[in-house]
């Protein structure tokens, strides 16, 4: 794979301003389901589950709760630890793959649910590599003096197109959503660098058929299952470590930091024997690992926004430290960031 990082700088750049996350939350629903309820659906174990992915439960969201009400939920708490109100946001962004409705923008909808009516408002579609991408984006703006305050969720429901009947998918996603504040802020500390990359060549590892322009809603396509997610778990694991990997060196060699420098690694939720390969390969020790997929599984784009706030609300991050966030996803799509919390 040659990843294609795009806007490499460093620090130095930035100087007369910084972009930092001065708040971040995170809600997830309230219902659990547990492997050994999943044991009850189709033809799997509590054991394989675990040994296989580290999942232990999930939580599903109610049959009317959106994904703009638990990307609203993550907004507040975002929102207050920053002591930001809605009338001060200037732009919403919100990555997912489970827009409440194709449109409008989930993002519209949670400015109306916040009352944030100042803010401009758009959904971003990068898997489960969204929040990243959606933290470089609100950087540039805010770098850019275009925007003061930007607003970013990541925020899924995932089980409204998990095939509940496939044992090869289902056992992996759950619900949630989580959000962070960027402000620009005097004081040099913030995001120093974020690397984003894709390779569509790899679109058909992880997709869902159904529901687009090439293959819009039919009685067909709900019986022949186009409109749940499919995945090609073995490349995709493959192509996952190394994606992550390499994104992860591009962001440590462009900030000049060795990985012994980084407090906490916060890598995307999917699997937990990827984060431990990359890990590893990146020469982490395991106390810098960062992992809570045992209590969520996949949430894709709300993942480490979740995991970020689960570090921060624990105390595995405190100010000065440095965080690695990586991910990677579907399209296929990865990236990574160096944040100096
Ligand atoms: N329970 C029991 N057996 C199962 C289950 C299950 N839930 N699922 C699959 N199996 C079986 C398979 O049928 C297969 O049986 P066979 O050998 O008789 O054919 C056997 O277990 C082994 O299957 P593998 O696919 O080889 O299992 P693997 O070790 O690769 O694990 C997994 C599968 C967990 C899906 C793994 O490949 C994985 O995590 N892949 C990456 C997923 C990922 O990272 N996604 C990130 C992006 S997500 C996004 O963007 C939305």
């Amino acid at each position: 794979m040659n990843p294609k990082f795009k806007n490499p700088r460093a620090k130095h750049n930035f100087i007369g301003r910084t972009c930092s996350i001065t708040g971040i939350g995170s809600y997830v629903p309230q219902k659990v389901l547990t492997n050994h309820d999943l044991e009850k659906m189709v033809d799997t174990s509590d054991e394989w589950i675990r040994s296989r992915t580290g999942i232990r439960e999930r939580h599903i969201a109610a049959k009317d709760e959106w994904t703009s009400d638990m990307g609203a939920r993550a907004a507040q708490r975002a929102m207050k630890m920053a002591g930001v109100t809605a009338d001060q946001i200037d732009l919403i962004i919100v990555a997912t793959i489970t827009p409440d409705m194709p449109f409008p923008a989930t993002a519209c909808l949670i400015q109306k649910q916040l009352g944030a009516r100042r803010a401009a408002a758009f959904d971003l579609e990068a898997a489960c590599s969204g929040f990243i991408y959606a933290l470089e984006i609100a950087q540039q703006f805010i770098m850019s003096r275009t925007y003061d305050t930007v607003l970013v969720i990541g925020a899924e429901k995932l089980s409204s197109i998990t095939d509940w009947t496939d044992r090869n998918t289902c056992v992996l996603f759950g619900d949630g959503a989580g959000a962070a504040i960027l402000q620009n802020r005097d004081r040099a500390h913030g995001l120093l660098t974020v690397a984003m990359g894709a390779d569509g060549e790899k679109s058909d590892l992880l997709f869902m058929p159904g529901g687009g322009s090439r293959r819009p809603a039919t009685r067909e396509s709900v019986d022949g299952r186009l409109h749940f997610l499919r995945m090609e778990g073995k490349e995709t694991f493959k192509n996952a470590v190394q994606a992550m990997l390499s994104a992860a060196d591009e962001v440590l060699r462009r900030c000049e930091i060795d990985i012994g420098k980084i407090k906490c690694i916060i890598p995307h939720q999917a699997n937990q024997r990827i984060i431990e390969a990359v890990g590893q390969r990146l020469g982490a020790r395991p106390e810098q690992l960062f992992i809570n997929l045992d209590k969520y599984g996949n949430t894709s784009a709300a993942s480490v926004a979740i995991a970020l706030d689960e570090a921060v609300a624990s105390g595995r991050i405190s100010k000065g430290d440095l965080v690695l966030l990586i991910v990677f996803g579907a399209g296929l799509t990865w990236g990574a960031a160096v944040v100096e919390w």
